[in-house]
């Protein structure tokens, strides 16, 4: 009789250990599939769709939890081959705006199915407007993780301490019922215990293993996190809005970063812009008629005395604005060919609204940031995975009708020169 119930319980075991790990192993892989929604998310989706409410598109959340997964990843991917089909569902959906949304051929079910499990799963914690939260933002996914695996575990021990009290007693009774004088155990003491516990070859090998698989897939996320800054936010030296400026005041990107549509760097405008208007806006109305002393310290910065009216160049003191995004020496980006070339391709992509600057492709709603943080990875991926998906259009483009005119002379055996491949134009020798 105690043999058998030593086999049920050794085979209890082992098909508890397993059931344990692989529900370890599942979660982590979630979590990372989470991860990799959250991302794909952000990158393509969030322009149009909030998770909560609705905007150009409907809100995600609701959505995607009603709707059956199979048609989800068809609409995702294509949906206007689902309306062309006459598939009743899709064509009701279809007159949720006269917005179109983007298609997406080239993501596979796994992503798809990895952004829906995130927009099911919501955003483990609420955004704060300003955007500090997202600042922590892949710390909250990793921490949601670290949470459900160590739930997990602590689960798994009461449930392993409650079932062996179980088996425990089940044996007493029926050794009692055989006539079987039962010999009462000592209690034993949690440190004991622990001890015993530790000698237990199974249990150290299940301890080991779940930490090899905690510790390795966190050691995985983040790596792939590693050099990634999205949601960087320093302190800047001046409390400078642009929620207040772009958004607003409807001030145009344009006239604080000029740079950005002639050259490689969208550039910090100097405080002389500033100056333009903030000689005489004072904000004093808050300060009780005093100067605010944000503005103030434009004043510093460039020397300027506002009782006296003068400028004094010997007091200058340049604000040390804290970069944000960063690419390393060894990348060029360049934001003329971005904002300007290749903007109705970016547009197209993105789907943003005929209203809203290019920037906010790569940068965010910027009209709703209080302080600017990197809303994008910046990672090779990201700028790939655009130029992968953006459709380039060679129509009344100077530079394609050149090139196609350099193949027709290829072809016919004619010399071309380096001037014809566009060698002359001063942005491919200089930035
Ligand atoms: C260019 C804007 C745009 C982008 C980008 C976009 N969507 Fe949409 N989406 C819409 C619009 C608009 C609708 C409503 C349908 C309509 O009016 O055509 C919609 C509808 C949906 C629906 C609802 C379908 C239904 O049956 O009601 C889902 C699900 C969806 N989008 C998921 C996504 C996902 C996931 C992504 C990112 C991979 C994404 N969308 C990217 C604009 C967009
Ligand atoms: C009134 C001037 C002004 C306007 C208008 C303005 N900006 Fe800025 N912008 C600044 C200043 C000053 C900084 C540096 C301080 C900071 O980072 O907050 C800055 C910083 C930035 C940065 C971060 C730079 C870095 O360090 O990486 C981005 C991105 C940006 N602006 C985008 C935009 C976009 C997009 C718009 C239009 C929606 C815009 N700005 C409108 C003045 C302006
Ligand atoms: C086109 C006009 C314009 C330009 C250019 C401009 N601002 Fe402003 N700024 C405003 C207005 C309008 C307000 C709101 C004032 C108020 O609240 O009374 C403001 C408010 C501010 C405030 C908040 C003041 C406070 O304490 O509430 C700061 C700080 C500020 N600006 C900094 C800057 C800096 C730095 C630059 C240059 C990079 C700049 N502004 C360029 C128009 C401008
Ligand atoms: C295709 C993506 C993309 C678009 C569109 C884009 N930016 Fe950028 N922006 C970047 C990247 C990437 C960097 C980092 C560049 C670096 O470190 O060399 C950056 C950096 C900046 C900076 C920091 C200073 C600098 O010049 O490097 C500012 C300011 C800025 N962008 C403003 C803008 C404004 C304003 C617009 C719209 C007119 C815009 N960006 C459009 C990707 C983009
Ligand atoms: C939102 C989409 C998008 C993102 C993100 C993006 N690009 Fe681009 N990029 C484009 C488009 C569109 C063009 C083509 C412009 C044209 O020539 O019509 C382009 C062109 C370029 C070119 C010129 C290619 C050539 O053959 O002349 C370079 C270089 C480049 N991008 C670098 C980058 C880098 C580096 C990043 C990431 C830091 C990046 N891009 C991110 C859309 C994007
Ligand atoms: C084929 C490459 C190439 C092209 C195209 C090119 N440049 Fe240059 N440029 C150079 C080189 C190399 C130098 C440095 C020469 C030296 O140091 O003696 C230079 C030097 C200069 C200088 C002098 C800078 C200084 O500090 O002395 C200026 C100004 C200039 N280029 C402007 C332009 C303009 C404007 C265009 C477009 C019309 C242009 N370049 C096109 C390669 C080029």
């Amino acid at each position: 009789m105690r043999d058998i119930s030593l086999i049920i319980r050794r085979v209890w075991k082992s098909a508890f250990m397993f059931t344990a790990l692989s529900v370890l192993i599942v979660s982590a892989t979630q979590a990372q599939d989470v991860v990799e929604g959250r991302k794909i998310f952000k990158d393509k989706c969030a322009s149009c769709h909030q998770l909560d409410r609705n905007s150009t598109g409907p809100a995600l959340t609701p959505k995607l939890t009603e709707l059956d997964e199979a048609f989800a990843i068809k609409w995702i991917r294509n949906w206007k081959s689902l309306v062309d089909a006459g598939d009743k569902t899709a064509i009701e959906a279809s007159k949720f705006s006269p917005a179109e949304m983007t298609t997406f051929p080239t993501l596979t079910d796994e992503q798809i199915k990895s952004v829906i499990a995130y927009a099911k799963a919501g955003e483990p914690k609420k955004e704060a407007a300003a955007g500090a939260a997202v600042a922590a933002g892949s710390d909250e996914v990793s921490s949601f993780s670290i949470a459900g695996v160590a739930l997990i575990i602590i689960i798994s021990i009461v449930v392993l301490v409650v079932l062996g009290r179980a088996v425990k007693m089940l044996e007493r009774l029926i050794l009692k019922k055989q006539g079987v004088e039962v010999v009462e155990e000592e209690p034993v003491s949690f440190a004991d215990g622990t001890r015993r516990m530790f000698k237990n070859k199974k249990f150290v090998f299940f301890f080991i293993l779940c930490l090899i698989v905690t510790l390795g897939s966190f050691g995985w996320m983040g790596m792939w996190d590693t050099g990634v800054h999205t949601g960087y936010q320093p302190v800047q030296p001046i409390k400078f809005s642009h929620e207040l400026h772009a958004g607003v005041n409807q001030i145009d990107c344009q006239y604080c970063h000029s740079g950005a549509f002639k050259s490689k760097n969208a550039s910090i405008p100097s405080v002389n812009v500033c100056m333009n208007c903030h000689k005489s806006v004072q904000a004093t109305e808050k300060y009780n008629g005093e100067i605010s002393p944000e503005i103030q310290k434009i004043y510093t910065a460039i020397g300027y005395d506002p009782n006296t009216l003068t400028y004094d160049k010997s007091k200058e003191k340049p604000v040390e604005w804290v970069r944000v995004h960063n690419l390393p020496d060894f990348a060029y980006f360049n934001h003329s060919q971005h904002v300007v070339v290749g903007e109705e391709a970016i547009r197209k992509e993105r789907g943003l609204k005929p209203n809203e600057p290019v920037c906010f492709a790569c940068h965010g709603p910027v009209d709703t940031m209080e302080e600017i943080y990197q809303f994008s990875p910046l990672t090779m991926k990201w700028c790939i995975n655009c130029h992968k998906d953006a459709e380039v259009s060679g129509k009344d483009n100077a530079f394609y009708t050149k090139v196609i005119e350099a193949h027709e002379k290829i072809k016919k055996g004619e010399k071309i020169t380096p001037a014809l491949l566009g060698g002359l134009e001063c942005g491919k020798c200089h930035y």
